[in-house]
């Protein structure tokens, strides 16, 4: 018996010892961490067991046969984050730089299979150099039930990849399918084909920073969520993503008990918006000053930050917030904005968490850039959002709701089940000045008169009164006040059922 204690021991030793010590030194030397030391940091200690680590490819081209390492480039298994279950698989780049062959795939098919059914997260990180080149289209092939399964998950359990070293081909198209994607600055990219390709084709020269790194992917092309500076810092702040998310769409939230009273007031917030109404100010205060702790997790903080979104809780439970930024092109609407919030609308309305939306928002950016740019469609896609999302909505006009976008942001008349506003709301189809200067275009040459006209424009609309008078405001609230209402209402909404009618799927505009 001893034996065969020894000898599981050994073959263990082996399959952990991934492609041997010279490539674990040399990925060391790059700043990253090896798939297993990442394992260790995302899940809680102790907690990680793991599957299939003695799989080896079956590929016999190009003497491949000759070249196996147990546990094939991936390592997967399940463990908990603060107690609750996750599954997750690491690409290991010491064994054939990641690469996936069909044996690595099934790997990964099996754990998501599991993840589906066990209704839990699963976690991919990312270090991979893309379908193994030897097996061609078996490698092509496990991509393919990957991908469908990214799919089938899509909105039953979260799905999160961590980009943390190259990818390319397959290795991105996994992750575009999933929640979201973190990327650590300097040592990851992502890009579909390589700078020698770009090169050879388009003639350009390009870094694969440039091409495809985390400044690139989290700011110009959004397909990031976040960046960090390093392995532990992304993988530290995984597991306070998930402490906000369910472990499924029919799970409950998680709840997490807070010290911080629900009915706290904070006057600070009455001096929030300034005396002139063009003075911008940070919409980020209000959040950090309601949420519970202060605690927000931001989602695509480096792009679009006109508009915030982001997780936070009140009373324990997550919410999910969408404000306008007034800091930023004065909180304006424009299509990255559009598509950016409606993403995340969407994300929230498939698990189950409400939704807390602020409201200070000018309209939509006036320009050919943006209509060329296809503002009509992105714009669309967040109305669509809001308006087929039936999970508790909750709307704060703090100061502007103008035109199309007060009723794009969750207003009563896209089922806002609770909307407030402030005593400095004003509500209109536009400011007072774009207003008058229109129904009184003949007065224009008259200073006097326009100024008139303006002041009478601004009495009549910059104030909440109209909105609250006709019921599309349910209440003006104080500002102090703002945590304890939106608590006690989230409480209100907690058993909230709300069904669209039946459908194969909708056609938001993509
Ligand atoms: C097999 C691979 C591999 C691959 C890397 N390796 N990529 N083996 N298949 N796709 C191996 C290398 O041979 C090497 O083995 C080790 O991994 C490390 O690779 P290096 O090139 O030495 O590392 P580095 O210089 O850091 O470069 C990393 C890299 C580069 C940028 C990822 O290896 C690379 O460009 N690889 C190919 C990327 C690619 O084009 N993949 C196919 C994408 S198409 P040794 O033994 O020397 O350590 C695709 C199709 C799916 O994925 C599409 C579905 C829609």
């Amino acid at each position: 018996m001893q034996e065969i204690l020894a000898k599981l021991k050994l073959r263990r030793a082996e399959a952990r010892a991934g492609g041997g010590e010279k490539r674990t030194n040399a990925q060391h030397a790059r700043g990253k961490l090896t798939a297993r030391e990442r394992i260790d940091l995302l899940v809680d200690e102790g907690s990680f067991e793991e599957f299939d680590m003695f799989v080896e490819h079956r590929s016999t081209d190009f003497g491949m046969e000759k070249s196996k390492i147990p546990g094939d480039g991936v390592i997967t298994g399940w463990g908990t984050v603060n107690g609750r279950v996750i599954y997750v698989f690491a690409k290991d780049f010491t064994v054939f730089g990641g690469s996936l062959s069909e044996s690595h795939a099934r790997k990964i098919t099996k754990i998501q299979d599991m993840a589906l059914q066990n209704h839990a997260p699963i976690i991919g990180l990312f270090d991979a150099g893309g379908a193994r080149i030897q097996e061609g289209v078996n490698a092509l092939g496990g991509y393919g039930e990957v991908f469908q399964r990214n799919v089938l998950a899509s909105g039953v359990i979260p799905q999160i990849s961590v980009i943390m070293g190259p990818c390319a081909g397959g290795d991105v198209y996994s992750p575009a399918m999933t929640d979201f994607i973190f990327m650590v600055r300097d040592t990851s990219y992502m890009f579909v084909t390589g700078p020698d390709v770009v090169k050879t084709v388009t003639n350009e020269t390009v870094t694969a920073e440039e091409l495809g790194g985390a400044s690139v992917h989290t700011t110009k092309s959004s397909i990031a969520d976040k960046g960090y500076d390093n392995d532990v810092e992304a993988l530290l702040q995984m597991r306070r993503l998930i402490d906000f998310l369910p472990s499924s769409n029919t799970d409950p939230l998680p709840e997490i008990p807070s010290f911080d009273d629900t009915e706290r007031i904070d006057m600070s917030l009455d001096t929030l918006i300034p005396a002139n109404p063009n003075q911008p100010y940070d919409m980020k205060e209000l959040i950090h000053k309601i949420a519970d702790e202060g605690d927000f997790f931001e989602i695509q903080e480096a792009h679009a930050k006109n508009i915030i979104v982001g997780f936070a809780r009140l009373g324990g439970r997550t919410i999910g917030v969408v404000a306008n930024q007034p800091l930023v092109l004065a909180g304006v609407l424009d299509s990255d904005a559009g598509r950016k919030a409606a993403r995340f609308v969407r994300f929230c309305d498939c698990f189950n968490i409400p939704i807390v939306t602020f409201v200070d928002v000018p309209g939509f950016l006036p320009g050919t850039a943006q209509e060329y740019g296809g503002l009509i469609k992105h714009g669309a896609k967040l109305l669509f959002a809001f308006a087929e999302a039936t999970v508790p909505k909750i709307t704060l006009i703090t100061r502007k709701a103008y035109g199309g976008a007060y009723v794009v942001m969750s207003s009563k008349h896209l089922r806002g089940d609770l909307n407030y506003a402030w005593p400095s709301a004003e509500i209109a189809v536009m400011g007072s000045r774009g207003a008058a200067e229109i129904l009184y275009r003949s007065e224009l040459g008259d200073k006097d008169k326009i100024a008139a006209r303006v002041k009478d424009y601004e009495d009549r609309f910059a104030n909440p009164f109209v909105a609250a008078e006709r019921g599309f405001l349910d209440e003006i609230i104080m500002p102090h006040s703002t945590r304890k209402r939106m608590a006690r209402a989230l409480d209100m909404l907690r058993h909230k059922e709300l069904n669209n009618p039946w459908k194969k799927h909708d056609n938001i505009p993509l």
